[in-house]
């Protein structure tokens, strides 16, 4: 079976006004996204993320590369705006405010994407009634403006404005960084509830790695334009293998000597501009294990185990760190903690 999403050898470059330089946001990235799956794209901020998710919907024209969804092509003006694909693949920010107007009332807000489908008058007023009520938008919200309504609910609403259309693949960019942890583990519950009952596909971006952990099926690591990792999400987080993969994972572990495994890799230094990037791999700079290999020759991805992808040449020392804890069941116990923060 063919892939919902299909990503081909994505690539991105922003001309810096004034210079003959480019900003290579994106360099080379492939993924897929079956239905009903959720696959993370995490990174530091920069890494390119939101580049990606901005191509993959037609906001910007990727400057090569190939997006196919359900076997058409996309971007490059024939982006999710055209006819056939309008409302199957649905966008949600980070800031509710973006996809909120703050001078339409919350229930027109909703209704807005099944207006452009053509949808009539009455049968738009059924359906948002019926998506407040499953999203857990009290009645009076719908007559309400989104400045008089909490980040939470906003971020609900933005949300149910998105589903409305019953999409089948809904980009999430940094869903649940602007939330506090209560009303984060209610979007977090509330996106994997909507998963179950309607079968939609998320490509989930985030910073935010407690989040990645309850709703990823995969996850593929971005650093500077490229996936350096991608494996299934229990995979990765009890045992990353790419050098900057232990590094990210090991920032949002508690500190604790046991984690000696992912003690073993410190990032040193900023993520670099990606401006010029050098030849070799981009981490070469800030990676413990870099040698002239590492920094001439740009690593390809290397299947280590079944849909687990590696891009590094030293992968087999950072797999020979000594791991004394199970990560996972540790990060699994720390965000549990953290999303119930607040929720009793
Ligand atoms: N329109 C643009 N013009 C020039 N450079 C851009 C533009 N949009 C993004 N960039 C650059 O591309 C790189 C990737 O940016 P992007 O916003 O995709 O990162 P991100 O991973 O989403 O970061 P964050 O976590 O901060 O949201 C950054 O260096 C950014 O400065
Ligand atoms: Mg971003």
């Amino acid at each position: 079976m063919s892939a919902m999403l299909d990503v081909q050898n994505l690539v991105k470059l922003f001309p810096l006004a004034g210079t003959r330089k480019v900003v290579q946001a994106v360099n080379g990235v492939s993924f897929t996204i079956n239905r009903g799956e959720t696959l993370s794209l995490v990174g530091e901020s920069g890494s390119g993320k939101t580049t990606v998710g901005r191509c993959i919907l037609g906001l910007i024209d990727a400057t090569s590369g190939d997006i196919i969804f359900d076997g058409q092509p996309m971007g490059r003006g024939r982006d999710i705006r055209s006819k056939a694909l309008r409302g199957r693949v649905q966008l949600v920010f980070q800031e509710p405010a973006e996809s909120l107007d703050p001078r339409i009332r919350i229930g027109a807000t909703l209704a807005e994407p099944l207006r452009f489908l053509g949808v009539n008058r009455a049968d738009r007023d059924k359906r948002v009634r019926e998506v407040a009520e499953h999203l857990g938008l009290p009645a009076r919200v719908l007559d309400q403006y989104p400045a008089e309504l909490s980040a939470g609910l906003q971020q609900r609403a933005g949300i149910g404005r998105a589903v409305i259309t019953r999409p089948e693949l809904v980009i999430l960019d940094e869903p649940t960084s602007a939330l506090d942890p209560t009303a984060r583990a209610e979007i977090v519950d509330l996106l994997i509830r909507l998963q179950a009952e309607f079968g939609t596909a998320y490509l989930l971006i985030t910073h935010d790695l407690s989040t990645v952990r309850f709703v990823s099926h995969r996850v593929a690591v971005l650093y500077l334009g490229s996936i350096v990792e991608e494996a299934p999400a229990e995979a990765l987080f009890a045992r990353p293998l790419h050098p900057y993969s232990v590094g990210l994972l090991s920032s949002v572990l508690l500190p604790d000597p046991a984690l000696t495994r992912t003690s073993a890799v410190r990032l040193e230094g900023e993520i670099p501009s990606p401006i010029d990037l050098p030849p070799g791999c981009a981490l070469a700079g800030r990676c413990p294990f870099a040698d002239a290999r590492c920094r001439a020759e740009r690593p390809v991805p290397v299947a280590v185990a079944p849909q687990h992808f590696v891009s590094c040449f030293h992968h087999d020392k950072v797999a020979a760190l000594d791991d004394t804890t199970d990560n996972f069941a540790r990060f699994q116990e720390d965000s549990a903690r953290l999303l119930s923060v607040g929720a009793g």
